[in-house]
């Protein structure tokens, strides 16, 4: 089988288990707000990461599961709230209005808050105890201050004196962070030993670095209706990124050579890690 397929495979599991989930005791309005934006689509690269992350670590992919679920919930919320007027101030996601332009934003800042701790119920839905702790420690230093957050802080921060360094940390925080964690969680799920996880980070800490140098590339040449949402926004906000500080070709540069680190990082393993190695060159190519 191809990658393609494998991606297709692990993305509709994903997003079958996303539309099963019950959000168990939640008011109507939540439910709504927050299926609104977590069933919009979207590539499901995380989701897809926790379970090809678990199968290169000699696991099931439907171990992972619950945490490829989790991920997709800490995702769609940092999406959200990303979107909001305080923060990108847009209108379009996936194709669709955002989620305040839709319910408004008190709803929006809930529908966020309400997805990413109910990421953690579903961490804790993981039948062996001590991987379920270990995949909430996981999660929760990615997308907090020390992960996610931080970055996002640092981008609204938009220092005058930024250079590469303060954008390499901005970007691995805001983005690297989620990214590298949905292939350790896979990972985690399958029990692996220390060396694959040490592996896992490596790989996915260069994915995330190249991930975002795409996006922020993207943002510049993607075209609107495949990425489905506003583009050009980078520029007009003023936004410190990989094209606004250094140009599309150190972009282009910084992308390329973060996916061949990421590839770098599972040599000598065998084709189990084929399909992490084609997903990083997948992401490389992507057009939305
Ligand atoms: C968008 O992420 C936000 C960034 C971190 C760049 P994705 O490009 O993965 O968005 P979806 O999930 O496919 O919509
Ligand atoms: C988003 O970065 C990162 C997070 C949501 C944490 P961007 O602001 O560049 O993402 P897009 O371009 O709006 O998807
Ligand atoms: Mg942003
Ligand atoms: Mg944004
Ligand atoms: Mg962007």
């Amino acid at each position: 089988m191809t990658n393609t397929d494998f991606y297709g495979i692990y993305k509709a599991m994903c997003e079958k288990a996303l539309e099963a989930y019950p959000f168990s005791g939640a008011p109507e309005t939540s439910v709504k707000a927050m299926r609104y934006s977590l069933l919009a689509g979207g590539k499901r690269l995380r989701g897809v990461l926790a379970l090809g992350g678990c199968v290169c670590a000699g696991g099931r992919a439907e171990d992972a599961l619950p945490a490829s679920c989790a991920v997709e919930m800490v995702h769609a919320y940092s999406l959200i709230h990303d979107d909001l007027p305080a923060m990108d101030n847009d209108t379009l996601r996936r194709g669709k209005p955002t989620n305040h332009v839709v319910f408004g934003e008190a709803q929006a800042i809930l529908a966020g808050d309400g997805l990413l701790t109910e990421a953690f119920v579903s961490l804790s839905s993981i039948p062996d105890p001590s991987l379920a702790a270990a995949c909430v420690c996981c999660l929760a230093e990615a997308s907090g201050s020390a992960g996610m957050v931080g970055g996002q802080v640092m981008d609204m921060e938009k220092p005058s004196d930024a250079g590469a360094e303060w954008l390499r940390e901005m970007e691995r925080r805001k983005t690297g962070c989620l990214i590298r964690a949905a292939v350790e969680l896979g990972m985690i799920c399958a029990g692996a030993d220390t060396d694959m996880v040490r592996r896992g980070r490596e790989y996915g800490t260069h994915l995330g670095a190249a991930f975002q140098a795409v996006d922020d590339i993207l943002d510049v040449t993607g075209d609107e209706k495949s990425m489905g949402k506003s583009l050009g926004k980078d520029r007009d906000e003023n936004k410190l990124t990989a094209v606004t500080l250094f140009g599309l070709d150190e972009a282009v540069d910084m992308a390329r050579r973060e996916t061949a680190l990421a590839v770098e990082a599972l040599r000598g393993l065998g084709h189990e890690a084929d399909f992490l190695r084609q997903t990083a060159e997948k992401m490389l190519k992507r057009v939305n």
